[in-house]
């Protein structure tokens, strides 16, 4: 018996006995107990009461293709070829770089849980199960890396629109594209590209965003999930579709609007503007007062020695203390 099919039983929030989870799924209580520990180690808030039996507090918001469909505008169903929905893997991400490397466009992966969710600079990315959202989508690009300028700062721009759409308004961007809200970390996205550096290139647009974080998560950052900012906010699939609906159009155009039709409202949520920063660029450290971006994406700091602009790789921004 699989872990899914119990978790899907449990999913409606209400108590199941025992013997009724063993009837309904087929085997013992002893394999059911067996796998009610495993929900446990998921981190799901299981909770167990004699005479009544096993209850998932608050349910799950499973994923759900019908509830994800419902949601996407015509224009990003036509532009989506596959959409793959999994229970447990390593990596959105990874699974979407094996379809890139074979020159797919369009294909869009989620799942439940990443095992080894990853984040920007080498970071694991928390991604418990039926909690969180990690999507991945795959697309072509002709013009090779100079038609990418700024497409993560786009991206950024694109999950604070679904963001509003779903519930979630005030949200931010720290450069290139970490998505705040109250300097908490709300959203994250990570580009990786397969290809031709100067000819047709495949990028993966990954992005996790925290919708309903468990406690006890290993989280080295102030973060924070659309249920606390707002407990009416849609729900995952819808919150799915709307990320779909902004980042597939954002991709089919990208290549002719390029980073300038973004600039202008990256600028209105950018939340570091005006600030004192420190820069990171390995181990050297520029200071520096946060002047927005130019026209390609890279981030402007106000020096001693004059304007500096910083472009992506392994560049990193604090506040200065
Ligand atoms: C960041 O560090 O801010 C970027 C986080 C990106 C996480 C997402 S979750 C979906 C996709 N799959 C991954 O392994 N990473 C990205």
């Amino acid at each position: 018996m699989s872990l899914e099919v119990l978790l899907e039983v449990l999913s409606d929030g209400e108590f199941h006995s025992g013997d009724e989870l063993g009837q309904v799924l087929g085997v013992s209580r002893t394999a059911i107990w067996k796998q009610l520990k495993k929900i446990e180690d998921l981190s799901l808030p299981l909770l167990s009461i004699k005479g009544k039996g096993y209850c998932i507090e608050g349910g799950l918001d499973l994923l759900s293709r019908p509830a994800i469909e419902s949601v996407l505008s015509a224009d990003a169903k036509c532009l989506i070829t596959d959409l793959d929905i999994h229970k447990v893997v390593d990596s959105t991400n990874v699974l979407a770089m094996q379809r890139a490397s074979i020159g797919e466009s369009g294909y869009v992966c989620t799942a439940e849980q990443q095992l080894s969710g990853r984040g920007r600079r080498g970071k694991a990315w928390a991604s418990p199960y039926a909690c969180n959202l990690y999507l991945s989508v795959v697309w072509e690009f002709s013009g090779g890396a100079a038609a990418l300028e700024g497409l993560s700062l786009a991206v950024g721009v694109a999950v604070v629109d679904a963001l509003k759409k779903a519930g979630v308004d005030g949200a931010s961007l720290k450069w290139p594209n970490d998505v705040l809200y109250n300097s908490r970390k709300l959203a994250g996205v990570l580009l990786e590209m397969t290809g031709d550096a100067s000819g047709p290139c495949q990028v993966v647009v990954g992005v996790g965003l925290n919708v309903a974080m468990p406690k006890g998560q290993a989280i080295d950052q102030p973060w924070v999930d659309v249920k606390t900012i707002n407990s009416n906010a849609a729900n995952r699939n819808q919150v799915l579709g709307f990320l779909l609906n902004e980042l597939m159009p954002l991709l089919a155009n990208f290549e002719k609007s390029g980073f300038s039709v973004y600039r202008d409202r990256w600028l209105h949520l950018d939340a570091f503007y005006n600030k004192d920063v420190a820069i990171m660029l390995g181990d050297t450290v520029v200071l520096g007062v946060a002047t927005g971006v130019d026209e390609t994406g890279a981030l402007l700091l106000k020096t001693e020695t004059g304007l500096q602009a910083f472009s992506g790789g392994e560049v990193s921004l604090r506040i200065a203390e």
